[in-house]
């Protein structure tokens, strides 16, 4: 076991050095796969920092380099680095792909991200790491190992979808900032979050995907003792393309303007889609009371507090009325 978490982090290592160098001192790697990302707007500084690379199109570069170090056969698929075809012919897994790396919290590389270069026309934008050792999906923060000073700094952790959202928010100045990988956030990544900050502050596109994607993730993050607030980043924007679009001023007055209470915003949402219909609103009181009851540690006992008042209030409803109901779900879950 232990054995097999050194080659990978050794095959990574290599690889992360092999790929940075395809990027930036190769023909192929400049001409195609810099000059796409300089297209979007990364600088050179920040494809330094966070080790951005290339893997050529040709089927075995990669993969030839490694055997060449000597690096252990049979371990290698493991990587997702390289496939095994026909039986015993290995080649390169990402060909023709930016690759993000994906730094562990010691700063090792764990795993990497796969992007096609341009359109994804031909199979998924993004190939991931597969589940091995040393990367494991549901802990893993892209950005964490970059960020975690300035989250520290900030007392806020914020936090976005994808690879290029956090690099850009870097570029930008914005560095307290973490990805999720697209996918919501689990129990595992919520407690990452909290070592450095009780503030997390979600940045996700508006679309509907986005705000599922932030709402599933809200309950698991109020039970780890979390203030969530919510940003929406506007028309089919994410954080990158929008600060790219509005510059970084406008984004960061955006950001501190829309920033909501994500218990706050969610009972908006329900209440507007209740209108005037009473079951409904009775439902909605239910649903804010079970979310209430899910800040359940004996520090957050004021916040919850004012949560109540504040959402006894946009109901209309007696706080005390509220606060038994809230009690209630506490009780139901014990
Ligand atoms: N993702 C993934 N596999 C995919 C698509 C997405 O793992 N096939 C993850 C990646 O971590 C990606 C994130 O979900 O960064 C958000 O997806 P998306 O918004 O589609 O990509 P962007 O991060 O915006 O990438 P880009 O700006 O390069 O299009
Ligand atoms: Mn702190
Ligand atoms: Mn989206
Ligand atoms: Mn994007
Ligand atoms: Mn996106």
């Amino acid at each position: 076991q232990q054995l097999t978490s050194e080659s990978l982090y050794a095959i990574n290592h290599f690889a992360q050095k092999f790929f940075s160098q395809q990027l930036l001192e190769t023909d192929e790697g400049r001409n195609i796969a810099l000059s796409y990302l300089k297209e979007r707007g990364f600088r050179e500084d920040i494809i330094h920092k966070f080790q951005i690379g290339y893997n050529p199109e040709a089927r075995d570069t990669l993969t030839k380099a490694l055997l060449a170090n000597q690096f252990n056969r049979e371990i290698l698929p493991k990587t997702g680095l390289v496939a095994l075809r026909n039986n015993d012919e290995l080649v390169d897994n990402y060909r023709n792909r930016i690759i993000f790396p994906i730094h562990g919290n010691t700063g090792k590389i764990i795993g990497f991200g796969a992007r096609v270069i341009g359109k994804s026309d031909r199979g998924p934008k993004y190939i991931n790491t597969p589940e091995n050792e040393i990367y494991v999906k549901s802990r893993i923060l892209y950005g964490a190992y970059q960020a975690r000073m300035a989250i520290d700094k900030a007392d806020e952790c914020l936090l976005v979808e994808g690879y290029t959202d956090v690099v850009s928010l870097h570029q930008a100045g914005i560095e307290n900032v973490v990805a999720s990988g697209g996918t919501s956030l689990t129990t595992d990544q919520i407690r990452l979050i909290k070592k450095y900050t009780s503030n997390l502050t979600i940045i996700y596109d508006g679309d509907n995907a986005g705000v599922k994607a932030a709402l599933r993730g809200l309950d698991m993050a109020l039970e780890e003792g979390l203030n969530v607030r919510l940003v929406l980043i506007p028309d089919n924007e994410d954080p990158d393309s929008y600060v790219n679009k509005v510059g970084v001023s406008a984004f960061n007055e955006f950001v501190a303007k829309s920033k909501k209470d994500f218990i706050l915003f969610q009972l908006e949402v329900m209440l507007k889609e209740a209108g005037n219909d009473v079951s409904r609103k009775s439902a909605v009181v239910n649903q804010i009371a079970e979310t209430l009851s899910k800040i359940n540690k004996a520090e957050d006992f004021t916040r919850q507090q004012d949560y109540i008042r504040q959402c006894a209030g946009l109901l209309r409803i007696d706080e005390a009325g509220l606060t038994n109901l809230v009690n209630k779900y506490k009780r139901d879950k014990i």
